[in-house]
């Protein structure tokens, strides 16, 4: 049962486009409103799910949070948020058969969330500004209170099927010389590949929808290259826009009024990749369409993906801030240096970059009035993205294009998927690249994952196998690294061939994660979810945090510690051990209800395989289009096997209805 209570003179998100009536008054069973927030008391052994992309853990007890879009490359656990604005919670109730609840704060204002942070069993969630629609989900099991919010917020983007397959990226391919050993390397060491990404290297002095003209000047033949061996090419977009007179997308832009202005009605100038920027004014419906249309520049060329980037917006300073702060440094460099200038002057020079009080300084426009960016900060990316994915139904109509962003807000997961940001080469990182997984198709995340290997720092042989062991069951597959950072593509390394085995799995996989996926996204469910989900009563399962059940039938647990041989994986029911090594699948018989310490080799990829279920398995290919997604291997055990709800379309139009079929064992 869903109730929707309106607090003040909410700003319209389109978070919600059906929206239930609003009740008359707030008035909950566990939740109370109190001195500006949403307060409750936690029962002792009650487990809090939610707020999609943050730090930590699946069960986000213990800890204070912020839903502040926040571009921030240091992942640690003393952090308060991420790039997302993913404003739900969801409380199991403390019991199997208690009631569960969602709560979701629909806002583009910050909200703050204790966690039993300090106290143990005490909750609030504050929104900045006490003007909000809040909606309570009430039901009996949590994945049918998931599916009911997801319902609420609409169906989830849906890629082409070729965006299932492995991309290659780095920030810091020069040339298009560049992306053809990248294409080549690949080639040769036989492993599959349907994208490479391309970063801010290939435009023009990083202006957007421009393309260097000597770096890149051979731009339609490569495209072509890359067709011809079944390859997109995924360019990067960033928020802002270079102001400059003379480059057409500004000029454009500032004759239309469209990027965001100060409070004396001037645009707001920030330093970004470019240089001076300018931020288009997203939440302009007007100037979101027109940003949006400028993507036609490279769909005209058969480009056919994007990934959205910087759009928290960041900013590595606005000349307010620079003045401001140059003023400060010679102010406390005039006087006397000691221990205490020492640190107020770090402080001072760090306070330069995405200083949270410089969104107060610039306004957007909607509707004849003018909002104050703070006020509606963690919409910003998501209707970037929105403008990119309305402009493709206009531009391509039935076509669908790849779309992701980092920045991201509920109600943007209808537009693209989003990765999860500036990761680091640490085996923690692969950890949380599981743990985000179900927070994030909680609220309609389906299209997701992380930079396999990491993005910053050096990257090293193991972790890089070790994380392509998860990455290849995430829908977004993909190695991105940062420029300096030692090269990151698996033919670098010496086991080339192993990673071409585990690469090649994913292409064995995809049938079933394509047809996992789309259930999903149709259906308003989770393709990963916590195994507390399915195993409620299992108070050990309900606990397990380092594995997954990913779709219908099987269940995940990579391995996420240097120089481990194996790990303990919790079996919350009889189970398949199905292992994949050196080139080959191998049955390893019946995992009876229990731990169990599984051999795990760096070589290998192990997957477990519920009673009764079918694992369909395609041939492999190099890429997705040379997958046969018709001749399937059953791989299952048990003697009343379920037949198998496979979903399959041709992957590239949006007729999403009549696709699914039984696939039987006999
Ligand atoms: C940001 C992005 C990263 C990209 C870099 C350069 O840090 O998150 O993926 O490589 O910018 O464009």
């Amino acid at each position: 049962m869903i109730k929707r209570f309106t607090f003040g003179e909410p700003f319209e998100t389109d978070s919600v486009l059906e929206k239930p009536n609003a009740e008359k008054e707030f008035n909950d069973d566990r939740f109370w409103w109190e001195d500006g927030a949403l307060r409750l008391t936690l029962k002792d052994d009650e487990i809090v799910y939610g707020l999609g992309e943050t730090i930590r853990g699946i069960n986000k007890r213990g800890w204070f949070y912020k839903s502040h879009n926040t571009d921030d490359g240091n992942h640690t656990e003393n952090k308060q948020s991420m790039y997302g604005a993913h404003n739900f919670l969801l409380l199991d109730g403390g019991a199997a058969d208690a009631p569960k609840k969602l709560i979701f704060v629909d806002t583009g204002v910050d909200v703050h969330y204790d966690i039993g942070y300090s106290k143990h069993n005490e909750v609030y969630v504050r929104p900045v500004k006490p003007d909000f629609d809040l909606y309570v989900i009430d039901g009996k099991d949590l994945s049918s209170v998931v599916s009911e919010f997801r319902k609420l917020i609409g169906r989830s983007y849906i890629p082409p099927k070729w965006a299932f397959g492995s991309g290659q990226s780095r920030w810091g391919y020069k040339s298009s010389d560049d992306l053809r050993e990248v294409m080549n390397k690949m080639k040769e060491a036989n492993i599959p590949l349907d994208m490479i990404y391309i970063d801010i290297d290939y435009m023009e002095g990083y202006r957007d929808f421009t393309i260097n003209s000597e770096t890149f000047k051979d731009m339609n033949e490569l495209i072509a290259e890359m067709k011809k061996n079944n390859i997109h090419l995924i360019p990067i977009i960033d928020a802002g826009v270079k102001a400059e007179e003379g480059f057409s997308v500004y000029d454009e832009g500032h004759k239309k009024g469209y990027f965001c202005t100060d409070k004396d009605g001037k645009e707001f100038i920030v330093c970004v990749w470019p240089g001076e920027c300018v931020f288009p004014d997203f939440i302009n419906p007007e100037a979101r369409h027109w940003f949006g249309m400028q993507y036609k520049k490279l769909t005209d060329l058969g480009i056919d993906g994007f990934w959205n980037d910087m759009n928290e917006p960041a900013i590595f300073y606005s000349k307010t801030r620079l003045e401001d702060v140059a003023k400060r440094v010679i102010e406390i460099a005039s006087g006397d240096l000691n221990k205490e200038t020492s640190g107020q002057l770090r402080n001072t020079a760090n306070s330069i970059q995405n200083n949270p009080r410089d969104y107060d300084l610039f306004f957007h426009k909607k509707d004849g009035k003018e909002y104050v960016h703070t006020d509606l900060h963690n919409l910003y990316g998501y209707n970037m993205t929105r403008g990119a994915s309305e402009a493709f139904d206009e531009l391509c109509k039935d076509k669908r294009i790849l779309l992701f962003s980092r920045s991201s807000c509920i109600g943007m997961h209808r537009y693209g998927g989003i990765w999860h940001g500036d990761n680091r080469s640490w085996f923690s990182h692969i950890l949380l690249n599981l743990k985000l997984m179900p927070s994030l198709n909680m609220c309609g995340f389906l299209y997701s994952g992380a930079d396999i290997g990491g993005f910053g720092d050096n990257v090293t042989e193991d972790l890089l196998l070790r994380w392509y062991a998860l990455g290849i069951f995430t829908p977004l597959m993909r190695n991105h690294s940062a420029l300096g950072t030692r090269r990151q593509e698996p033919y670098n390394f010496e086991k080339t061939e192993t990673f071409k085995d585990i690469i090649s799995i994913r292409y064995r996989l995809i049938p079933y994660l394509y047809s996992e996926y789309m259930k999903a996204a149709v259906n308003n469910t989770m393709m990963f979810k916590p195994l507390a989900f399915e195993y409620e009563n299992d108070e050990i399962a309900k606990h397990v945090e380092d594995q997954l059940l990913l779709g219908d039938s099987i269940m995940i647990a990579p391995v996420y510690e240097q120089n481990a041989v194996g790990r303990n994986v919790y079996i919350p029911e009889r189970m398949k051990l199905i292992r994949f090594s050196g080139g080959k699948m191998i049955d390893e018989g019946i995992l009876e209800k229990g731990t169990h310490f599984v051999n795990i080799p760096i070589s290998d990829v192990c997957l477990f395989l519920k009673e009764n279920r079918i694992l369909p398995l395609a041939k492999g290919g190099m890429n997705v289009s040379e997958v046969d997604f018709e001749d399937l291997e059953k791989v299952y055990f048990g003697n009343n096997v379920k037949p198998y709800e496979y979903y399959n379309d041709n992957g590239e139009t949006k007729d999403y209805e009549g696709h699914i079929r039984e696939i039987k064992v006999c």
